[in-house]
């Protein structure tokens, strides 16, 4: 094997002439193992973010950060799935879209992250429920998983080892809008985890890492050829996030809308866009046709199965099973203030990025890996784009621990929200599906 030199990596990548599978091998031993230096590979990031990489480094990015820790593999009687979003503000799918996916008879072994910044994390939500553990052993997630069809816990230190390093790194020095480095870090984890199918929500729009469908569609077409090189089957749906998905932002109150839809609020937006990516993943897993998949998730919701998974789930993993009946345990924060439309018209914009922040300002996320959140803190949304107002009507509730907070939010609220007198052109909430 020839000597690595990680100069050599960072000229050749700085001078757009592609590393070698094994130079690719060798530097993410060297993330792995420490030995290689900190300002070293911000260089070689930042050369990456500036010129790019080929689809033949991005897969070998991929699979040697998959191969940096454990690559689990599952033995079961039916399909195994996993979903993954890119990221959002009010995104709660993958709590609707699990117990759908067991209820349905396929598997879902899903390790999730923290929220950082102003999107959301699925870890924060379930921590939401009074006793629910999210650090499971992967002895108690394989056995979660087997009995109740799906299970949800923090991704292991060992899973991908790598990408934990370099995500840190991109974090400190404006390195993670790159779409190469987002198709290694995301793909390598969800290869790791060992599925065989895998649904990917990539969204787009002003609350999103893409900014506009033709970069969404790149990373798109980047993380199907890793999964397809991995011999995984992958769809993936471009969504919009110009806009909040439902109506709440914060951790209690999107668990308490994720329980309305499974008890039957299917003509939701939100219920509707559950079911489209629930039959594509049922689709793609090979357990129904294109024709009958989304019938076969509504009846999941309406027999009660769906909902009946998510209560089995939580009552393994040690939260309170009584939430999916009595949402309102969930206890929101105490102080609450509404906001007005300011003159009639039309919900013009509603602007997602704005909304996430003020959610942070709220106390439901954080901006630093290492703040505690106030899980009853949000916002209720009560109108969406397009919408009809009049002024005085309520646009939305704001839910936080002290008055000081909803201050701050509300000026950024203010800002996100544009009436109109027309009504705007309408905006599909999906912008195409990959497959
Ligand atoms: N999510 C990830 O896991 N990695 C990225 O680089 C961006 C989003």
């Amino acid at each position: 094997m020839a000597d690595f030199h990680i100069t050599d990596c960072i000229r050749k990548t700085k001078e757009g002439i592609p590393l070698t599978t094994e130079e690719i091998r060798s530097l993410v031993r060297g993330v792995t193992d420490n030995s290689i230096h900190k300002y070293q590979l911000s260089a070689w990031l930042m050369a990456v973010c500036l010129r790019g990489m080929t689809d033949r480094e991005t897969i070998d990015l991929t699979l040697a950060m998959r191969d940096s820790g454990d690559v689990l593999s599952w033995d079961l009687d039916a399909p195994v799935t996993d979903k993954h979003s890119t990221g959002g503000i009010g995104d709660k799918t993958t709590l609707i879209l699990a117990p759908i996916a067991a209820a349905c008879g396929v598997y879902m072994p899903k390790m999730s992250g923290r929220g950082l910044g102003f999107t959301g994390g699925t870890i924060d939500k379930l921590e939401s429920i009074p006793g629910f553990c999210t650090e499971l052993t992967e002895q108690k997630f394989r056995e979660t998983v087997s009995k109740v069809g799906f299970a949800v816990c923090r991704q292991t230190a060992n899973l991908a080892p790598a990408d934990k390093k370099l995500y840190a790194l991109r974090d400190v020095t404006e390195t993670v809008d790159s779409i190469p480095l987002i198709c290694a870090s995301i793909m390598s984890k969800k290869l790791a985890t060992g599925t065989d199918h895998i649904l990917l929500d990539v969204k787009v729009g002003s609350g999103a890492f893409m900014k506009n469908d033709a970069n969404a569609k790149e990373l798109a077409r980047l993380m199907r050829i890793a999964a397809e090189h991995d011999h995984r089957s992958c769809t993936a749906v471009l969504t919009d996030m110009d806009r909040p998905l439902g109506f709440c932002v914060g951790n209690a109150l999107e668990v308490q809308e994720a329980i309305s839809v499974l008890a039957g609020d299917l003509d939701s937006v939100l219920g509707q866009f559950c079911i489209t990516l629930a039959a594509e993943l049922l689709t793609m897993a090979g357990v129904c046709d294109a024709a009958s998949a989304a019938a076969r998730a509504e009846q999941a919701i309406r027999s009660g199965e769906a909902l009946e998974r998510l209560r089995r789930m939580i009552e393994a993993q040690g939260g309170d099973p009584h939430v999916t009946e009595h949402p309102d345990l969930l206890k929101l924060s105490p102080c609450s203030r509404v906001l007005k439309a300011p003159a009639d018209g039309y919900i013009a914009v509603m602007q997602s990025e704005e909304i996430g922040r003020a959610s942070v300002l709220l106390g439901a996320g954080r901006m630093a890996a290492d703040e505690e959140i106030d899980f009853g803190a949000g916002i209720r949304l009560h109108v969406t784009r397009g919408d009809a107002v009049r002024a005085g009507e309520p646009l939305m509730t704001m839910y936080a621990a002290k008055e000081s907070q909803l201050d701050e939010a509300e000026a950024v609220l203010r800002s996100a929200v544009r009436i109109t007198p027309d009504a705007p052109a309408p905006q599909p909430l999906i912008h195409s599906i990959e497959k």
